[in-house]
Parts: structure tokens; C-alpha cells; sequence
């Protein structure tokens, strides 16, 4: 059995807990202030002060907000031989650790993107230096429940995988936005355009998660020479790169903005 202690059962919060429950081996307790009127399987307290004074999770998983996170800490210092797992942005190890109590206390952190609802999100993990083997194993097998994980050696690339995964399915969404108006503007109803931009984004995410072809080469399969593609991509690609240039430029704006919000900005 595996002790695991939730605290913040919101949207993250929420998609983990959907991903551990088919797992009959985890032992799942949840802090939360929104204590559920019937009872559930789950064993729910609305502050951690209400824990029994035995208990003892192998793992905290945090995931309520970042602003929070000064405030609820230090609640959790009891807890000396569990190991802290958090999803916050924006908080770094040290941090962590130094609101946990510092010294020597093992801690994860880890940036999840929204797919992850479904199952289907990818997830960046670090470790600090009080983290075993064990303990990266744990933390690993409660995010692959609901996606894929990498792990990074350097937690200053956090902020890069903010603004490539954490904050991506954002732009995705945009990119189906942008292509259904322009549906629109070539003259196709606004419902249709919308489901034909919709099916279109879905299916080639099915297509490159089923078939691992690389999305330069899915590119250039759909582009004949002097074709309609070829069109599109010559407007798309123009101009110093175009897209690439536009994306990279955005990626380096979230970056920084994570950055920002790491020293509190
Ligand atoms: N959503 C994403 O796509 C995403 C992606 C990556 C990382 N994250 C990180 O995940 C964390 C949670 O984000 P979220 O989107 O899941 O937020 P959320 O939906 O607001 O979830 C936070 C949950 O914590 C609860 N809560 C409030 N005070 C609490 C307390 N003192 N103790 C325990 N629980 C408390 C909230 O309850 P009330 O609603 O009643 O206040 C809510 O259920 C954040 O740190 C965020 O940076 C989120």
C-alpha cells in the first residue's frame, strides 16, 4: 500500500486523482477545503490539522496554487520522512524546501500541462539532491497515471518547458481558432469551419501519436510542389521564417514571463 496525501483536489489536483484511482495499491487522503457532502473512497479532511497525528504518507503531492503555497507550507512540516512532490509554477526546490523546513527533506517538482485531464499529458520532473532513487520513482509512476514524463537534469529549464508544454495546448487552441476563422473568411459557415479546423488539428494529433512520424516529414507528405499547401506554407513560412520565427518569439515571452513570476514578479 501506498500512502499518498493530496492537497488541493482542484483541476490538476483532480486529473491525478482520476489517474491514481485505478490503482487499488495507492491509499489516497485529500486536503481540501471543498469537503464533498456524501462520503467518497477517499479519505477527505479540509485542513491538514485534522490529519491524525500517526499518519504518515509516503508522498505529498501538492497542487493548489502557487500563492498559496507560503501559507500552507509550513502545515506540512510535520510531515519528516515524507517525500514532498509539487506541480506549483513558478516555486523552485530550494524554495520548497526551505518553506518545508528545510534541511535535508526530499522534494519533486514537476509541470504538468492540461491533457493531463484526459490521460494524455506530459509532464517535467526534477529532483533535488535529498531525492533517492526511490523516492524519483515514485514520483515518476504518480505522473505517468496521467501522461508521459520526462525528467530534467537542470531545473533552470523549467521555465523553458513552461512555455513549450505547461503553456502549449494554449497555442494549439489558438492555431484551431486562427484556422476556423479563416474558414470562415473563404466563405464556409462558422459551424462547419469550426468542426472541419476541430477534426483536422484532432486527426493529425492522432496521426503523428499513431504512426511517429516526425512533423517536419507529415509536413511535407501533405505538401506537392506548386501545390495548395505549398501555397499556404509560402504565406505561413514567409518573411524570416514566418511561424517559426512568430512561435519562437512567443516561447521566449512565456519563458520570461515564468521567470518573472519565479522571483515574484
Ligand atoms: N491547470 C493547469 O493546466 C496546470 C498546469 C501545470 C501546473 N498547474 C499547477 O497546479 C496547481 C493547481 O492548479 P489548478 O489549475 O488545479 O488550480 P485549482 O483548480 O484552483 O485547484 C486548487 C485546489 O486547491 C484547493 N484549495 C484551496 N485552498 C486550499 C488549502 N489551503 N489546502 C488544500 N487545498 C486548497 C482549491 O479549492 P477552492 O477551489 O475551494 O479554493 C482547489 O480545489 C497550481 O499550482 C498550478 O500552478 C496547473
Amino acid at each position: 500500500m501506498t500512502r499518498i496525501l493530496l492537497v488541493g483536489a482542484g483541476k490538476m489536483g483532480g486529473a491525478l486523482l482520476r489517474g491514481w484511482t485505478i490503482d487499488p495499491s495507492y491509499e489516497i487522503t485529500i486536503v481540501d477545503p471543498a469537503v464533498p457532502d456524501k462520503p467518497t473512497r477517499f479519505d477527505w479532511h479540509a485542513s491538514p490539522a485534522s490529519l491524525p497525528s500517526s499518519y504518515a504518507p509516503a508522498i505529498i503531492v501538492l497542487a493548489i496554487k502557487p500563492q498559496q503555497m507560503a501559507e500552507q507550507l509550513p502545515r506540512y512540516q510535520r510531515f519528516s520522512r515524507s517525500l514532498f512532490l509539487s506541480i506549483a509554477a513558478g516555486i523552485d526546490l530550494d524554495r520548497l524546501q526551505q518553506e518545508l523546513g528545510g534541511a535535508s527533506r526530499p522534494v519533486l517538482r514537476a509541470m504538468p500541462n492540461l491533457p493531463a485531464s484526459i490521460g494524455q499529458g506530459v509532464t517535467a520532473l526534477v529532483a533535488n539532491a535529498y531525492a533517492t532513487a526511490e523516492d524519483k520513482a515514485l514520483g515518476q509512476r504518480l505522473l505517468e497515471a496521467v501522461g508521459q514524463v520526462v525528467w530534467l537534469d537542470d531545473e533552470a529549464q523549467m521555465n523553458a518547458v513552461t512555455a513549450l508544454s505547461g503553456s502549449g495546448p494554449a497555442y494549439v487552441a489558438a492555431l484551431v481558432e486562427a484556422m476556423a476563422l479563416a474558414g470562415e473568411d473563404l466563405g464556409l459557415a462558422p459551424e462547419r469551419a469550426r468542426a472541419l479546423a476541430r477534426q483536422t488539428l484532432i486527426g493529425t494529433a492522432a496521426l503523428l501519436a499513431q504512426s511517429q512520424i516526425e512533423p517536419a516529414d507529415l509536413r511535407m507528405a501533405v505538401t506537392s510542389p506548386k501545390g495548395t499547401t505549398a501555397a499556404a506554407l509560402d504565406v505561413l513560412l514567409a518573411d524570416e521564417g514566418g511561424l517559426f520565427s512568430l512561435l519562437s518569439r512567443a516561447l521566449a515571452a512565456a519563458e520570461q514571463r515564468a521567470c518573472d513570476l519565479a522571483q515574484g514578479g
